[in-house]
């Protein structure tokens, strides 16, 4: 059996720089964030007095939702930009931890770049900031980008700007909901991305979780998949191991070339952090 590890890689404007004790050190253009990282539960390569004397901010949690970024250098922006390839994205510190941007999700982008070519339709739902639908857009994709947060989608817009490109279809709404439509539509895609969250949050601001809704996504998204398309399901659930993902793959994909995998990242001091899981169909 092949190893289930798939190793996704930082770029010129990030970098995975540490990680261990609870935390990782990350450097993001000239800025270097400390964050706290449940799966970074080994000792890490350089000690924490060696992080704070690198770092620019710190993320200090508060309850398990959200919390405050503690400044650490006097001249750290708060916003601020990042490359990778041609695209420009806009990074700014959000009370969930996060800066705007998943950099794992570079595996994901090279193979979107790879695969989809002119006026293929592209959807990306739960598309956050952006990231996959500018990388979709910059290959000139028709490209449709779901998110139920309405910020999101004009960080996004930000971001495909920044990046001089136009004419993303944004879709404010429910992505089960959109998915659905889209069927009822007869549309189809060349290529999906879904990322969704543990939890997500529905139209009408009502909760589900993804363990629940997995088999109606998956079984939508095979339906809107084009013969030759391929699909992308990035999963950070606790619920969901990789057992499960390839069981469900299988209901869903049997007479697809699929893969399921672990996606790691290796720290510049040569730790290993855990990702979540990953399915591919297609490519
Ligand atoms: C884990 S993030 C996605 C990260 C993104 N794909 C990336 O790599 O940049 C989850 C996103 O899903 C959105 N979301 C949560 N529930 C949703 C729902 N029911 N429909 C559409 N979007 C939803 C959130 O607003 C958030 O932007």
């Amino acid at each position: 059996m092949s190893t289930p590890k798939l190793f996704t890689t930082g770029w010129a404007d990030y970098e995975l720089i540490d990680a261990g004790g609870g935390k990782k050190l990350e450097r993001w253009g000239k800025i270097i964030t400390i964050r706290p990282e449940v799966q970074a539960y080994f000792k890490s390569g350089k000690t924490f007095d060696e992080w704070y004397k690198m770092a620019n901010w710190e993320f200090i949690s508060k309850g398990s939702q959200s919390g405050s970024w503690k400044k650490l250098k006097e001249f750290s922006p708060k916003q601020w930009e990042i490359q990778y390839k041609k695209l420009t994205f806009q990074l700014q510190l959000t009370k969930f931890k996060h800066v705007g941007l998943f950099p794992e999700q570079k595996i994901n982008w090279d193979f979107i770049s790879e695969n989809l070519g002119f006026e293929n339709r592209f959807l990306n739902l739960f598309a956050y900031t952006g990231a996959a639908s500018v990388v979709a857009r910059k290959e000139d994709a028709t490209t449709f980008h779901v998110d139920s947060v309405k910020q999101r989608i004009t960080w996004a817009k930000d971001n495909m700007e920044l990046s001089e490109l136009d004419r993303i279809k944004w879709v404010h709404e429910d992505a089960l909901k959109f998915a659905q439509r889209e069927l009822k539509r007869g549309n189809k895609y060349k290529g999906i991305i879904m990322d969704p969250p543990a939890y997500g949050i529905g139209a009408k601001k009502e909760r589900w979780k993804l363990e629940d809704k997995l088999d109606y996504l998956m079984e939508n998204a095979s339906k809107l998949l084009q013969k030759d398309g391929f699909l992308i399901l990035n999963t950070y659930s606790p619920k969901i191991d990789l057992k499960f993902l390839e069981r469900k793959a299988n209901n869903h994909f049997r007479n697809r070339h699929f893969e399921v995998k672990e996606l790691w990242m290796k720290t510049t001091t040569g730790k290993e952090l855990y990702y979540g899981n990953l399915l591919r169909v297609g490519g």
